[in-house]
């Protein structure tokens, strides 16, 4: 099947109450781990690049990869931009073949966020590709850009309804208490997102699909399997799956997923070498890790997403 954006996708996801996963992807083994187990519960997926794969794989290799991916699966696949940065990186996504890019003007004042995310829209819809910006501020880690918790605000939900108005985008990713990374609670602290603005927002804006940022769930399993192995990952804590389902259930139709997947690659990887220190084939540990971040997808879309023979 070629290349879909994600129009269809989330009409389906709002009316069905469910959400679509957009899972980083960064390599082959990663791309293959995803579809192959979305392709077999039959569900829609996103493949989302952020300037940092890029940079990493070249957009030209990651475009093939999803290219492959989409050949060799029966399923509907979108490609996406993650956290574009300014019109110049969304335009070369757009002209390279990406169906969907996200703009990510969310740390700039509230007219330069408009002013951007509107000349992306107008650029983006008259290619026929989709458009995500963001309004509310999220606090972890994103290539270089660090922000604080204290620096992170929640989406104003007497914005949502200007904001989307003014820039034309087709969907928005707020901010009610997800982080991107692996440390998103201190210990003690209450793990919980505010369902509640989700709630407000969702009452100002009916019927428009809604995005959510750094929704891991840094899932004890592979923490305990990476510092069983060598590892020291202390105190990474994730956002709770049910809290997740309930906002899938919701005008949430695109979860953002990318910490899990690295947490499942190095657990693979790691338990791997220290099984067999005597290994340096790459393809034996990589196949090992690519086990595990498939079978995180398979569980994100059973437990989390509910996107299973949504295809
Ligand atoms: O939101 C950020 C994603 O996890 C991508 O991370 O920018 O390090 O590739 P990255
Ligand atoms: P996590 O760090 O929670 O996986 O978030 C990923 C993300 O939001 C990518 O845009
Ligand atoms: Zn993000």
């Amino acid at each position: 099947m070629p290349l879909v954006s994600t129009t269809e996708m989330f009409k389906k996801a709002y009316n069905g109450g469910y959400a679509v996963g957009a899972f980083n992807v960064n390599n082959m083994e990663i791309v293959q781990a995803i579809t192959e187990a979305a392709n077999e519960l039959h569900s829609p997926v996103i493949l989302q690049c952020s300037a940092g794969a890029r940079k990493y794989a070249q957009q030209a290799y990651l475009v093939k990869l999803v290219e492959a991916a989409c050949e060799t699966t029966d399923i509907p696949i979108a490609l996406h931009l993650d956290h574009g940065a300014d019109f110049e990186i969304c335009k070369e996504c757009i002209d390279g073949g990406f169906t969907s890019v996200m703009i990510d003007g969310s740390s700039k004042s509230y007219d330069d966020n408009i002013a951007v995310s509107k000349k992306v829209a107008d650029y983006a819809h008259d290619k026929g590709v989709v458009v995500e910006a963001e309004l509310g501020t999220l606090s972890g880690v994103e290539d270089d850009v660090k922000v604080s918790a204290e620096n992170a605000q929640y989406t104003d939900p007497d914005q949502v309804v200007d904001f989307v108005q003014r820039t034309g985008v087709d969907s928005l990713a707020i901010a009610i208490g997800t982080s991107h990374g692996a440390y998103k609670f201190k210990p003690g602290q209450d793990p919980h997102i505010r369902l509640d603005i989700l709630e407000e927002i969702v009452q100002k804006l009916p019927g428009f699909p809604i995005v959510l940022h750094g929704s891991s769930s840094v899932l004890p399993k592979y923490v305990k399997i990476i510092n069983d192995n060598g590892g020291a990952l202390k105190d990474a804590i994730g956002i709770p799956e049910e809290q997740l389902r309930e906002a899938a259930k919701s005008a949430v139709c695109k979860i953002n997923i990318d910490s899990d997947l690295r947490l499942g690659m190095t657990a693979g990887i790691r338990e791997h070498m220290f099984a067999h220190p005597d290994h340096f084939d790459p393809r034996q540990y990589c196949a090992d890790g690519r086990t595990y971040v498939k079978e995180i997808v398979h569980d994100k879309i059973l437990k989390v997403l509910g996107s299973d023979n949504k295809a």
